[in-house]
């Protein structure tokens, strides 16, 4: 990790864990395994997910209760050092169909232990002396590998592995969120393999198009094509390019969004990430760069989808222009919202050894 992912100097407390600490490869067996990186996956680990989250949602649509089996009596913490509506709730929720509990800090971790100026290293035991399994929000990157570093230093003294997944980690990645993604693209489109797929915004700080790009080469995609459309200022790290080297996927760069917007399959927009400029005036010059309106998608393939991690701001346009998107039926981001808990629905089960969803 270098200058070219804009980390600021502030942020890079965790950064050394990445060397420190690799994350286990699933290969095959997701039980008691951390979830901090899409770098431990690959392809039939993904199929193995996938299929575990189209049985769990056939069983959500059926009120199937035997779902409320699959982590009962296990406890999930959430500890979210930054701002979250989606990852935060969908966690919650998934653990909450799979008949597990979940706990909070009272009022947020600006109220813990972190006011009293606590390192992340001794919050995290602390919680993991409580709860099986840890959603980590943190604005550093290499947090969660931190987390997996102590937490496997912990299960000494607990006598068990208390487990993190990572919610998310500063500018490096968000691998629930690129399992969320693929797994939607597969859903609408069948397949990865032979999409022409484009990746739209700030793809210099964007931590979810960081991590679906290098998911989309450990699937080993056969005849992709990825195109990165950003401007100068905000294009992919070199370490995100550098993954993809040499993985049989083509990639495209470029600053204009005509080059190849009416021939892709998958549009993937993204939010200007203001609070990761380290000086606004940065910001400032580039926030009204890339903005999707109805007039935009209107150029795009018959049946691109339109996809967003969400929350959107003015890189959609005004409020009537959400709306007008909203009801174009190639937009899919409410879509990837439900899936976003189904497919932590299948990984909680998995990594907590409900092996038989
Ligand atoms: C994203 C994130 O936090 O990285 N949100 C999410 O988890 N759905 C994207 C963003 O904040 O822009």
């Amino acid at each position: 990790m270098s200058e070219e992912t804009a980390v600021r100097p502030d942020l890079r407390q965790s950064e050394r864990f990445l060397s420190l600490y690799t994350p286990p490869k699933i290969d095959g067996n997701f039980t008691g395994k951390h979830i901090i990186s899409v770098e431990q996956f690959d392809r039939r680990d993904l199929q193995i997910l996938f299929d575990a989250t189209l049985s769990i949602r056939r069983r959500m649509r059926q009120h199937d209760r035997g779902l409320l089996a699959l982590t009962a009596g296990r406890l999930m913490a959430t500890l979210f050092y930054e701002a979250s509506t989606r990852t935060d709730l969908s966690f919650q929720a998934a653990m909450r169909h799979l008949g597990g509990e979940v706990v909070a800090a009272s009022n947020g971790v600006q109220f813990s232990s972190i006011y009293k100026g606590e390192n992340l290293a001794d919050t995290v035991r602390a919680v993991g002396c409580y709860a099986d399994v840890i959603v980590l929000r943190h604005p550093e990157v290499g947090s969660s590998y931190e987390a997996a570093y102590y937490l496997d230093l912990l299960r000494e003294q607990v006598m068990r592995q208390p487990l993190v997944i990572s919610g998310g980690d500063g500018v490096g990645e968000h691998p629930t969120q690129a399992l969320l993604d693929m797994f939607t693209i597969f859903d609408l489109k069948n397949r990865i393999d032979g999409l022409d797929i484009t990746l739209v915004g700030d793809l210099r700080h964007g931590r979810t198009v960081h991590s679906l790009a290098k998911l989309i080469a450990r699937y080993e995609a056969q005849d992709t094509t990825l195109n990165f459309v950003a401007p100068k200022e905000l294009s992919m790290p070199a370490n995100v390019l550098n993954y993809l080297e040499g993985k049989g996927i083509a990639v495209n760069e470029t600053d204009n969004l005509y080059d190849v917007l009416g021939q892709t399959d998958v549009i993937y927009w993204t939010r200007i990430q203001e609070e990761r400029f380290a000086d606004p005036a940065s910001y400032d010059a580039i926030k009204g760069d890339f903005i999707m309106t109805p007039a935009v998608l209107a150029e795009a393939k018959p049946d691109v989808i339109l996809m967003h991690p969400l929350p959107r701001k003015h890189e959609m346009g005004t409020p009537a222009d959400h709306d007008a998107l909203d009801a174009d039926p190639r937009t899919v981001y409410f879509k990837q919202m439900e899936n976003g808990m189904l497919v932590r629905m299948a990984l909680l089960a998995k990594v907590l050894g409900g092996l038989w969803v």
